[in-house]
């Protein structure tokens, strides 16, 4: 595997944690940038700190947390003014309703929001509330008071919440997050984008084959292998359109997404993409999808079980293969195994008809779970090439593959 500098080797980022349950976050999320080479200094609202304590931000920024304004010593060792302008990025994380209001009212009240105010920095803001505040029109008001105001947004995921309910607000993934700052620092310039210029087509999540109304039948799959791929083939200069099925993860700066829910849906959205240099399917598909569709909800009669009718979807992967007109030049499958990952793999590079196939171990002997988890193990097979590729971070693989595909070209 080959290292490279991150864009935030040597870069500071000013964290302001806001009150949110999901503080925990940038415990991680700290320490990730850290990894990275990114200095972080922190800003610890009042509220954020009855979510996390000053001492395990510290323990991990290795830096001291500054939550008041009115603090002598705070302000003899660093003013706010320095505070807010001593980094290259503020982010503001999670930033909650009220938060983003104060922001778009210009308040300054604490230490977060008059170094919000000071500053001469770029500012982001992750938001995370529940999604009845996120939808509320104020809340809608002052986001795009921010947008105008330049302030560069990390969309909420949806899915279950910290409250219970369901729907838009979850703070973005660290993943995400570091995406986001990533692809705010990424070098410009052609020699650092490899695959300026190339449009690349990537299916990701699962499909949901709708049974009745409510009901649905879908594999398992999270979406962070797609995603990570798409954000690192975006951070290498390609064109990215990025076809998903439902998921919780935000949608990846800097790249278009379709957002589909079925197999039928998601190959007529990679065959609007069209052209498009590489495609690469990551999406786990469901196999079959339910003919006899109910229009009401199936309601429960007796023990009587619903008569279902399968059909066959249609394969995304072998369409776009052997599409007579519009093959990309390069198309790379997935194959989640569980045994024989090799021979299958390999079978299954032919039977499709695809240039590259990617197997993943999805079977949890050895390691952590590979299904919705952060890490991957894999195989790259080209034709008969095969690498074998350590256990590592979704990302990390990512990475490894957009340079693949950069070498592709090269
Ligand atoms: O046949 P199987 O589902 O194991 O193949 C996996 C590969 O085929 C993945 O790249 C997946 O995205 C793709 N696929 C597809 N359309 C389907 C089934 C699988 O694109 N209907």
């Amino acid at each position: 595997m080959t290292l490279e500098t991150s864009p935030l080797d040597g870069k500071r980022l000013l964290l302001i944690i806001g009150g949110g349950i999901a503080a925990y976050k940038c415990l991680d999320l700290i320490r990730r940038l850290k990894e990275k080479g990114m200095s972080v200094r922190t800003i610890l609202t009042r509220s954020g700190a009855e979510f996390v304590t000053p001492l395990s931000i510290s323990g991990l920024s290795g830096e001291k947390v500054y939550t008041d304004l009115f603090s002598l010593t705070d302000e003899v060792e660093m003013g706010h003014i320095r505070l807010s302008r001593e980094a290259d990025l503020v982010l503001v994380a999670p930033a909650t309703a009220d938060m983003m209001a104060k922001m778009a009212a210009g308040l300054a009240d604490n230490l977060a929001t008059t170094a919000l105010l000071a500053t001469d920095k770029p500012v982001m803001i992750a938001p995370s509330m529940n999604s009845r505040m996120w939808e509320h029109a104020a809340t809608r008001r002052n986001l795009q008071q921010l947008k105008e105001d330049g302030v560069h947004i990390i969309p909420p995921g949806s899915g279950e919440l910290a409250c219970g309910e369901e729907g838009t607000g979850r703070l973005a993934e660290v993943d995400d997050m570091i995406g986001a700052i990533e692809f705010f620092f990424k070098p410009s310039g052609p020699h650092e984008e490899p695959l300026a210029g190339k449009h690349i087509l990537i299916t990701a999540g699962p499909t949901y084959e709708a049974i009745d109304p409510v009901r649905y039948m879908a594999n398992r799959s999270s979406g962070k292998q797609g995603y990570a791929i798409a954000r690192a083939l975006a951070d290498l200069g390609a064109k990215v359109t990025l076809v998903s099925g439902p998921t919780n993860l935000a949608a990846p700066a800097g790249l278009q997404m379709i957002p589909v829910e079925s197999a039928a849906e998601m190959l007529a959205a990679c065959q609007n993409a069209l052209p498009a240099d590489v495609a690469i399917c990551v999406a786990a598909v469901a196999d079959w999808r339910v003919s006899n569709c109910a229009g009401q909800k199936i309601k429960k009669q007796d023990g009587a079980l619903p008569a279902l009718q399968l059909t066959e979807n249609p394969d995304i992967l072998k369409i776009l293969s052997t599409d007579k007109v519009n093959r990309p030049e390069l198309v790379i499958g997935f194959a989640a195994e569980t045994e024989n990952i090799a021979a299958n793999a390999q079978a299954k590079l032919k039977r499709k008809g695809c240039d590259w196939i990617v197997a993943n171990d999805v079977s949890t002997k050895d390691g952590p779970s590979v299904m919705g988890g952060d890490y991957n193990k894999v195989i790259l097979f080209r034709g008969k090439d095969r690498e074998d590729w350590a256990l590592g971070h979704k990302d990390e693989i990512a990475k490894n593959l957009a340079q693949k595909i950069a070498e592709f070209y090269a």
